[in-house]
């Protein structure tokens, strides 16, 4: 049976027009939302099995206001498996329920020297470090993915917008996609900065093809966990990333929420 299939039988009819991949802490999003259904990755064939710590593993179809939403909590990573189309299921399958929008977040170390950690910042394009592609092997003319403006400009814009109001400041710059699961080194920073990263981090890159492959029209948030390599005193590990990320989550569930229980009513939708 295909995660499609089984998502049928679990919520029949149900079918959402946004979908949200939740980063590292972030997870707790699912848990406010109304008429929640929630269906563990382990019932849905093809679906990765989450082997990070601070990452869930469960999809929850709930509403936001009027909005249906699909949230998928946690994530593959190429690190866990060296393979990039380790989400390629998960995204298809939310293509296939019908969502129209894919929203990632992300934890992310940050170039710039304002970005602190628990800053938040909206991705406007991306730089891919790994030569990996989660399209390889997909075969027809449609691979040829174009990725101009793959994060959505308006919906960026609507991300702002929505920031503004609940005193958020939101940056935006370029995330550069790095296979992990070592940190960066500081001269592989430095060279990401030249070449015009802002950000750096393990992840989001490849399920932005893969939804610009199915046509989901795509946002992109990093939560900013610490300076990146080289650029401050503190030590890299997972253990700040975790805890960094819980400075932005209050604001960030915020604005998802804003986002998603805006969605389609105020004009961004499609
Ligand atoms: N580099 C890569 N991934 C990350 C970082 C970083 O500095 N911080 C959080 N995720």
């Amino acid at each position: 049976m295909t995660a499609l299939a089984v998502i049928g039988q679990r919520h029949p009819g149900f079918e959402p027009r946004v979908a949200v991949i939740l980063g590292s802490g972030l997870g707790g999003l699912a848990d406010h939302l109304a008429e929640a259904v929630t269906i563990p990755y382990e019932d849905l064939p093809g679906f990765p099995k989450p082997g990070v710590s601070g990452h869930g593993g469960r999809l929850v179809l709930a509403r936001a206001g009027e909005t249906p939403v699909a949230l998928l909590d946690g994530r593959a990573h190429l690190y866990e498996t060296g393979r990039a189309d380790a989400m390629k299921v998960a995204v298809r399958t939310l293509a296939g329920l019908g969502c129209e929008t894919l929203l990632l977040t992300n934890a992310a170390g940050g170039l710039d020297g304002d970005m602190e950690p628990g800053s938040v910042m909206v991705l406007t394009d991306h730089l891919n470090f790994t030569g990996q592609s989660p399209l390889f092997g997909e075969p027809g003319d449609d691979r040829f993915v174009d990725l101009v403006d793959a994060y959505d400009p308006a919906l960026r814009q609507r991300l702002v917008e929505l920031a503004g109001r609940i005193d958020l400041p939101l940056h935006q710059g370029v995330y550069a996609w790095f296979a992990g699961p070592q940190f960066e080194t500081p001269a592989e920073v430095r060279a990401a900065g030249i070449l015009g990263a802002n950000a750096v981090g393990m992840s989001t890159v490849p399920e932005v093809i893969l939804a610009r492959h199915a046509g989901l029209r795509v946002a992109g948030l990093s939560i900013i966990t610490n300076k990146a390599a080289g650029m401050s005193a503190f030590k890299l590990s997972h253990e700040q990333t975790k805890r960094n990320a819980a400075l932005a989550t209050d604001k960030v569930q915020q604005l998802l929420t804003a986002f998603l229980e805006g969605y389609g009513l105020e004009g961004y939708g499609p």
